[in-house]
């Protein structure tokens, strides 16, 4: 027996022509292995007369009210690819409050306002699935719901904006500017539509923000993740280490240490011998240490419109079940309390780049308490800095420094709410 699912879509850009494609393409799969017809009622689009790269199954009336799909009582399941963030928040209250459940690809939004919503989809008895909105084409958010939960992650590492890692490997391994990368990527359609939440980092911060909520059961703020962009990497710098045995990334990381969660996006100088330092273009990478499975690794197209549209559609297809069978499972509520340091606040070794003569640079360096080792011209390798070290050496140089992976000196941090052995009273 088949059902029918009413569905509606606010938005029809690059994610959600994709939709339309690969949902035309395999309804009649959809029908056959899930017994479920999704129909696609309505699309909404801000232009009604802009020229469309797909064209709109019969029936499927084009609007450019939101009102028309989350106030209409037929549509039972709303999908949000718009990509703003105010609109799209006001329209997935709307569906959630009349009873729809919806599938976003929007990271801005559920990294800033995931809370709230998910809160809001379980008081309506809804769901709020989100996997569209991290690493893309990557099933990364089912996974660790479902294949972790009887495990305990302990480390993620990921390589999760497209476009700044095609930009790092394309000065990388060819030579390219970060203009003409960055260009290159804009054509390609990977970077957003404004690429600056890219580049600066914050598009991986909201991704992490979101992974750690799966992971952790502990969302981040941005303050706690302040990333760091790649907009000051050069084609050399990235050239001068990848000579010596590492690729620059822009890394996302969060990991479990002591009853601390750390975390940081930055530029991370990784061994090109490890598996990260092996992922190029727009792939997109996500490790896991976790206690019962140990290291394991997802890779896959961190953008682009079919990949997208899949983790959107495979999110919708359990959404419609749920529908179906009158259940909802809005999970991941935020559950950990952990205290949250920033992965740079440790001591770790750095790649250095500097004009400077190396004279200049063994003075300073020895004021700072470490020691360095010349690299390549310009380059060089920095043993173990604090935090303070560090600081003190950027506040007498122009140098500029990036962490090497794995260098990290793990020293627990002394929890003041503990009475240590002196003041416990006996
Ligand atoms: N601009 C994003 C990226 C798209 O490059 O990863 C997918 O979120």
């Amino acid at each position: 027996m088949t059902t029918t699912i009413e569905v509606g879509m606010l938005g029809f850009g690059t994610v959600g022509s994709g939709v339309v494609l690969r949902l035309t393409r395999v309804a009649a799969r959809i029908e056959r292995t899930q017994g479920l017809r999704l129909h696609l009622a309505a699309v909404a689009v801000s232009h009604l007369n802009a020229p469309r790269a797909v064209q709109l199954p019969l029936g499927t009336r084009l609007t450019d009210s939101i009102a028309d799909i989350v106030d209409d009582p037929r549509i039972q399941l709303v999908i949000e690819v718009m990509g703003t963030v105010a609109t799209a928040k006001r329209a997935i209250i709307a569906a959630l409050v009349s009873g729809k459940s919806v599938v976003t690809a929007n990271k801005d939004l559920m990294a800033t306002a995931g809370d709230q919503l998910l809160a809001l989809a379980r008081r309506h008895h809804c769901d709020l699935f989100y996997e569209a909105s991290v690493a893309g084409g990557i099933p990364i958010l089912r996974t660790l719901t479902d294949s972790y939960v009887t495990d305990t992650v302990t480390e993620v590492t990921g390589i999760i904006n497209g476009t700044a890692n095609y930009i790092l490997s394309a000065m990388t391994a060819s030579g390219r500017s970060y203009q003409h990368a960055l260009t290159a990527a804009q054509r390609a359609g990977y970077a957003e539509t404004d690429p600056t939440n890219d580049v600066t980092g914050l598009d991986a911060a909201y991704k992490l923000m979101i992974l750690s909520r799966f992971a952790f059961g502990q969302a981040l703020t941005l303050q706690q993740v302040a990333p760091v962009g790649i907009t000051n990497i050069t084609t050399e710098q990235c050239q001068s280490a990848a000579c010596c045995g590492w690729q620059i990334k822009l890394l996302a990381e969060v990991q479990r240490h002591a009853g601390h969660l750390y975390c940081r996006v930055a530029p991370v100088a990784v061994p090109t011998s490890e598996a990260l330092g092996q992922v190029v273009g727009v792939q997109n990478a996500v490790a896991i240490q976790s206690e019962a499975i140990g290291a394991s690794l997802y890779t896959g197209p961190g953008a682009g419109s079919t990949a997208t549209a899949n983790s959107v559609l495979s999110d919708v297809i359990v959404a419609a079940q749920h529908l179906r069978e009158d259940v909802r499972a809005t999970v991941n509520e935020q559950c950990g309390s952990l205290p949250v340091i920033n992965i740079g606040e440790l001591p770790q070794a750095y790649l250095a780049f500097s004009a400077s003569t190396i004279m200049e640079l063994q003075y300073y360096a020895n004021e700072a308490d470490c020691s360095i080792r010349p690299v390549t011209a310009n380059c060089y390798q920095l043993t173990a800095l604090t935090a303070a070290q560090r600081q003190r050496l950027q506040a007498r140089l122009a140098i500029q420094l990036i962490p090497i992976m794995g260098t990290e000196v793990w020293s627990a941090p002394v929890d003041m709410s503990m009475p240590s052995p002196s003041n416990v009273a006996i």
